[in-house]
């Protein structure tokens, strides 16, 4: 028997845009309640819930100042158990965000260990002496732009950030540092929560010696964190080999829980993924790459198909989340987009592991057009750098009705022109052919068709290129993100389409040689 996201699919909420029960313009932890009975009817198992702790909110949320309290802008630890309990009672799990790589500035840690170098705290975060120069001890890159240091002036050290400087990492060498995430999982599992999505899981260690990162490109546009941050070869700031026994250690707390480890994982190569997920480390990673890459099918399959080998039931697959562009842009925009990224997520529902869907994808949306007076994403507003990450974080669009249906009155945290009604749920929600009834029919179909992760993998050798084919047990998942038909020989037997993301074909029975329309994905069962 397989553990219980085996076979799952979940759903990635961004606690401040999806519903505001109390009417203040942020989303809360109510409001998501009541919008329970959704993403029931969607057919998810899961759901995961992005930071909703106490916050100064530089990082909306992943600046963490108390990691056992709520944000009172998203309610309370009641409002948390009712959810818990309400969820459960729908057969929904519920797996929440914790942030371990670093803290806000202002967790009571962080002050304290800044107030002397003497302070218990002092070593819970990680302080260097200058270089030789008075500048940053080495030439780590924060991911959000400048330099991954910042001089605490009063004791003359640096302290490291890979982030914001108001986000401070901590020192995974110091076992107290290790305790207290402990006492933290505990915390949650014991209040309901069924696992983790581990922030940063990467980079929670770093090289004993903070050696410079190899550059491999010179860099065009300083101001740009992304292209900076690409330059380098992160060698000694990520994926430090020391990493997996925090989440061998992590294992053994959560096991008595039947909780699940999903951990934001970037290895610097496929051939590290196991590392991570094979034997008692983590249960599945998030694998990113999809999600930040334009159309490039043949790039696209090549990478799916490589995780794919490289582990089948350890990774949770994404091509959508709260921090990029959403997929249906992307992939080409327009009705095009929408279609390639419903493609791309059916071959995903068939490579194994625990896919997840992001708020919002299931209604095929395009990314918001934001006035750059409203942005607030600190990759935006603090460098030249154009529109961020906001793009997909704007509301939860419900219905027609103010601020389609995310508050009362209120104006939204993140202001955005509203949705026309077809983008909505209540616009989409009766019609069959919608974005969000094409979704629906997938997470039931794969619901029906258990072979789709549990059978063993077979990649077939043909064909090619940008399209792909992978039987398991009696299943086959077929894509073809080319621009033409594509004949497929089928193997013997009398087979079913019983999903079609282009909708055309799904309850025709192939056989022999079949055609699979241009950027489709098919899923078959041998009838
Ligand atoms: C990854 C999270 O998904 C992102 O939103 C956040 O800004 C960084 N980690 C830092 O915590």
């Amino acid at each position: 028997m397989g553990r219980w996201w085996s076979g799952s699919v979940g759903y990635e909420i961004y606690p401040r845009s999806f519903a505001d029960a109390n009417d203040d313009g942020y989303g809360d932890l109510e409001g998501l309640r009541l919008r329970l009975p959704y993403l029931e009817w969607l057919g998810v198992d899961a759901i995961w819930l992005a930071p909703f702790y106490s916050s100064p909110g530089f990082d909306h949320g992943y600046d963490v100042s108390h990691y056992c309290e709520v944000n009172p802008i998203h309610g309370d630890l009641d409002d948390f158990d009712r959810l818990v309990a309400d969820a459960h009672d729908r057969g929904l799990r519920v797996v929440v965000d914790i942030v371990p790589n670093h803290s806000s500035s202002h967790h009571r840690w962080f002050q304290q260990a800044r107030e002397s170098r003497d302070s218990p705290y002092r070593d819970y975060y990680i302080w260097k002496d200058p270089a030789r120069d008075g500048g940053p001890p080495n030439n780590w890159v924060s991911h959000f732009g400048g330099p991954a240091w910042t001089l605490d002036e009063a004791s003359g050290q640096y302290w490291c950030h890979l982030f914001l400087p108001e986000q401070p990492d901590l020192n995974w060498t110091n076992p107290a540092v290790r305790e207290e995430f402990d006492g933290i999982l505990r915390f949650w599992c014991d209040r309901g929560a069924d696992g983790f999505r581990i922030d940063v899981a990467h980079g929670l260690m770093k090289d004993p010696e903070f050696r410079d990162n190899p550059q491999r490109v010179p860099i065009t546009d300083p101001e740009n964190p992304a292209e900076v941050f690409g330059a380098y070869d992160h060698l000694h700031d990520l994926d430090q080999d020391a990493t997996t026994d925090i989440y061998r250690r992590w294992n053994r707390v959560i096991e008595p829980y039947d909780a699940i480890l999903i951990g934001e994982t970037n290895p610097r190569t496929i051939d590290r993924v196991a590392r991570y997920v094979e034997g008692d480390g983590l249960h599945t990673i998030f694998y990113l790459e999809p999600v930040w890459m334009s159309w490039k099918p043949v790039e696209l399959l090549d990478k799916l198909e490589a995780m794919n080998r490289a582990s089948d039931t350890g990774v949770s697959w994404v091509i959508d989340n709260h921090d990029a562009s959403r997929s249906a842009t992307l992939f080409g925009g327009g009705v095009d987009g929408q279609h390639r990224s419903l493609a791309m997520m059916t071959f995903m529902c068939a490579l194994g592991g625990f896919p997840f869907l992001w708020e919002g994808q299931e209604l095929g949306l395009h990314d918001a057009q934001l006035e750059t007076t409203n942005l607030e994403d600190p990759i935006s507003t603090r460098n030249e750098h154009g529109i961020g990450r906001d793009v997909t974080r704007t509301v939860m669009p419900w219905d027609t009705t103010h601020a389609n249906g995310f508050s009362a009155t209120a104006e939204p945290w993140l202001v955005a022109p509203d949705r026309p009604l077809e983008e909505t749920v209540a616009g989409q929600k009766g019609d069959p052919d919608s974005w969000l009834n094409k979704h629906r029919e997938l997470l039931s179909v794969r619901k029906s068709l258990p072979d789709l992760w549990q059978g063993k993998p077979q990649w077939f050798a043909a064909p090619r290129g940008n399209a792909r084919a992978l039987r398991r047990g009696d299943t086959i998942a077929v894509a073809n993100l080319g621009q033409a038909a594509m004949e497929f020989e089928l193997p013997p037997g009398s087979w079913e389409v019983r999903y079609d993301s282009r909708g055309t074909a799904t309850g025709d029975r192939l056989a022999g040689p079949a055609t699979v329309a241009a950027e489709a994905t098919y899923l078959l069962s041998l009838r």
